[in-house]
């Protein structure tokens, strides 16, 4: 079936957006306004944009017709119906509450299930799902497999849940405190790694033991569906659609960001079966988001998704994207540079703290290197490190697990010669590692610093 070895983008592009090449000197002096955080750089001064895939792909013909289809009646809208049948067609959960995006899907039901005392198992959180918890006074503990915590290390599931570490700690902590076990899929603060479908089992057998409900964080819930589908023995003729509704199966509900496996530039939901914890919960979202049948959505929005649900499970469409992503990673690893493996799903992870040994955690190895990338050639990753995780909210700080720069891919965005850029751009600042220093921080907000901190290099 693989016969060329050309990855073939299975899409033509029908409207182009200009990018601006810009000097060293102009990015270096932005690098210096910003106070050396990506996140505070003019989006125009970025030639390669790989801070993240989240909103940034790019949407279908078919996707913008159905923004011009939208429905923006307040309740009830036939925009509402469509986005619900999709997300049910694939997620057949009882409720389906729609928010502006992820972290609005996580603020909500934490502020029900959260609160001190209480903890939140999951194989590891993201940022905002870990603030989110945090910010309730509810403890947020990742527990995957060990091999997840080596970007060297090999496996083929290596977002999966350490199963015994989750039993265990359940048992210690007593069920009546741990009001939900979550799994991410794919794990990204560990590489966009996978989870495997035994796994997820396994997981939902422990949450039968204890009594727990099982959510998941399904942000690249197709994503990982294909990694099921090329890897675990028995989904090979599956199709990813049925994998999608087992992974579903399993569960007790889903926090989701539209932004990445819908396809969409915006928008989210939160899914549950229980129908008290559903009423809770929207009553929450009429306060924060809006009225049930569009949450913080417009209906052009509902469409949007509804549509990219469709796109995203398409076995071309999954197939370069993993072989597109596995492309940059292969090349970087091929040329000696430390990458978290197997390469993941929508991003490649450079460890910095293995390419820049000289500069220790505190210092900031990651934000050493993403802020080399940019100045160099104009690529914009996204350190998730001591950065993004050091500081603590008792206010202390320690080096994170793993000092990673992720490159995220926009899905159907970029072409193989900016990932041929990319590469070359990488390659000339690993070769110049040795000349990289660290940071201090001089300002930082006390939660999600990593997007507001200001840096000095030292
Ligand atoms: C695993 C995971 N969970 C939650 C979120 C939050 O989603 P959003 O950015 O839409 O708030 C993200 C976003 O990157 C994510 O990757």
């Amino acid at each position: 079936m693989e016969r060329w070895k050309t990855i073939i983008e299975p899409f033509r592009i029908h409207s182009v957006e200009p990018i601006r090449l810009t000097t060293v000197e102009e990015r270096a002096a932005a690098l210096e306004r910003a106070g050396y955080n990506l996140f505070d750089i003019h989006a125009d001064d970025v030639l390669i944009d790989l801070l993240t895939d989240s909103g940034t792909g790019a949407m279908s013909r078919d996707q913008w017709a159905g923004i011009q289809r939208g429905d923006e009646s307040y309740a009830g809208s036939p925009s509402w119906f469509r986005f619900l049948h999709a997300v049910q067609h694939l997620f057949p959960f009882r409720h389906v509450i729609p928010t502006h995006q992820g972290r609005a899907a996580e603020k909500i039901l934490f502020s029900v299930i959260g609160g001190p005392g209480k903890a939140i198992p999951n194989n590891t959180h993201f940022d905002t799902t870990r603030a989110n918890v945090e910010f309730t006074g509810a403890e947020a503990v990742d527990l995957v497999i060990e091999e997840g915590r080596h970007p060297a290390a090999i496996h083929p599931f290596k977002g999966n849940m350490d199963l015994a570490a989750l039993d265990a700690f359940i048992g210690e902590r007593g069920a009546a405190n741990v009001p939900a076990v979550f799994v991410t899929v794919t794990n990204n603060s560990g590489g966009g790694q996978p989870v495997s479908m035994a796994n997820l089992r396994g997981v939902r057998e422990i949450c039968d033991r204890h009594g727990l409900p099982l959510f998941l964080d399904a942000c690249r819930f197709a994503e990982n569906a294909w990694f099921i589908h090329e890897r675990e023995a028995g989904y090979g003729s599956i199709a990813v659609p049925d994998i999608v509704r087992e992974m579903a199966a399993l569960a007790d509900g889903m926090t989701m960001s539209a932004k990445k496996d819908g396809l969409a530039n915006i928008g989210g939901w939160l899914a549950v079966d229980d129908d008290e914890l559903a009423e809770r919960c929207r009553n929450l979202l009429i306060l924060t988001e809006g009225f049930p049948t569009y949450g913080g959505l417009a209906g052009r929005d509902l469409e949007a998704i509804a549509q990219g649900l469709t796109e995203v499970v398409d076995e071309d469409y999954l197939r370069y994207r993993i072989r597109s992503t596995a492309y940059l990673g292969d090349a970087l690893d091929a040329s000696g540079i430390p990458v978290v493996k197997p390469i993941g799903g929508h991003a490649v992870y450079i460890d910095a703290r293995a390419l820049l040994p000289h500069i220790p955690p505190l210092e900031y190895p990651g934000q050493a290197l993403a802020t080399a990338l940019y100045r160099e050639g104009g690529i914009r990753g996204c350190e998730i490190g001591t950065v993004m995780f050091g500081r603590h909210p008792d206010g202390t700080e320690s080096p994170a697990a793993m000092d990673l720069v992720r490159l995220a891919i926009p899905r159907r965005t970029y072409t193989q010669s900016h990932i041929d850029y990319t590469i070359e751009v990488v390659r000339w600042v690993a070769e110049h590692a040795d000349d990289l220093r660290g940071f201090r921080i001089v300002e930082e907000p006390p939660q999600l610093r990593h997007f507001t901190a200001r840096f000095e290099p030292l």
